[in-house]
């Protein structure tokens, strides 16, 4: 098992098979509200260098849940980055003080220096536009609870399928399963082509398309994503694309009746509120699997 986790890429069906498995048992020990203790000695540095509200606060609280302790660092106006050190030195530094690092960090590819850096338990919370494996974790997790299985379904993307690093790392981990994918995009912000060619290389089925009703009675899962306003080099651009697709219950309501509907959170106006209270909404079940989740991926990077 792993014990430093970059890419969903990297990930057996058997590991994720696991990690679910260990979720199961998680899950079970918050809903009897048992203290975990075995954690007690060990410390989880929580690296936050973009914004987060839920990666952040649910790997806290995994932690927390599992008898552990947390120290953090939050910004990179906060951080010796702001006088000039490298990540190299900064994990290096971590690595005395802590048993594992959680990071996120806005560049590409800064989860992969880190481990460079040390043998650590590493999990990496987001690398800029590249990946955010736990995330993808959860999402799967959730996916086989709301619709029984992993395999035999299609699975809309739509949205920001270049910058979201959460498609991404979902699409390489369901790579794994009997998935169909259909990407919803406009043609700014298509599926990387290194993505589409790791479909191709496993010979698996994918369609693009740039808009979701031609596709909608398809769907047994729709993955919607925020336009990531926070990657655009040309804000103009942003400006143009940022209302591109609104997903609404009246669209909802004409795809199947068990369509799943997802969100990595946060929403900006993706998803209309009206969706909320409709049983195809499944983005607070994301919210709430992030912790056994999170708890379990903890429990078998340290104990791998
Ligand atoms: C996502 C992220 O940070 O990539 N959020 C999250 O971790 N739940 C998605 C996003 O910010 O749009």
């Amino acid at each position: 098992m792993f014990s430093q986790l970059i890419s969903t890429k990297d990930l057996q069906r058997s590991e994720i098979e696991k990690i679910f498995t260990h979720t199961q048992k998680m899950e079970k020990m918050l809903q009897e509200g048992r203290i975990l203790t075995h954690m007690q000695n060990k410390i989880m540095a929580a690296l936050f260098y973009e914004p987060s509200t839920r990666t952040r606060l649910s790997f806290e609280t995994a932690m927390l849940k599992l008898g552990g302790k947390v120290i953090n660092a939050i910004g990179m106006d906060n951080s010796s980055f702001q006088k000039g050190e490298t990540l190299h030195d900064t994990i290096k530094t971590i690595e005395n003080y802590a048993d594992l690092i959680v990071m996120r960090h806005p560049e590409i590819g800064s989860a992969t220096t880190a481990i460079q850096a040390t043998n650590k338990p590493f999990l990496n919370a987001g690398d800029g536009a590249g990946e955010h494996p736990t995330q993808a974790i959860l999402d799967a997790y959730t996916i086989q609870q709301a619709q029984g299985n992993l395999d035999k379904l299609t699975v809309g993307f739509i949205g920001d399928l270049k910058y979201g690093r959460t498609v991404h790392s979902l699409v390489y981990l369901l790579s794994h399963f009997q998935v169909e994918f259909i990407f919803i995009s406009p043609a700014e912000l298509k599926i990387p082509n290194e993505i589409k060619k790791y479909l191709d290389d496993k010979g698996l089925v994918y369609q693009e398309t740039e808009t979701v009703q031609s596709v909608l009675a398809n769907l047994d899962v729709l993955y919607v994503t925020r336009i990531q306003k926070e990657r655009f080099a040309n804000q103009a651009e942003y400006t143009q694309l940022k209302d591109s697709y609104r997903i609404d219950a009246n669209l909802v309501q004409q795809g199947k009746k068990n369509l799943s509907i997802l969100h990595p959170l946060p929403r900006i106006n993706e998803i209309s509120t009206d969706v909320d209270n409709l049983p195809n909404a499944t983005y607070f079940q994301q919210v709430k699997n992030s912790v056994p989740v999170r708890m379990a991926l903890i429990d078998l990077a340290l104990n791998h």
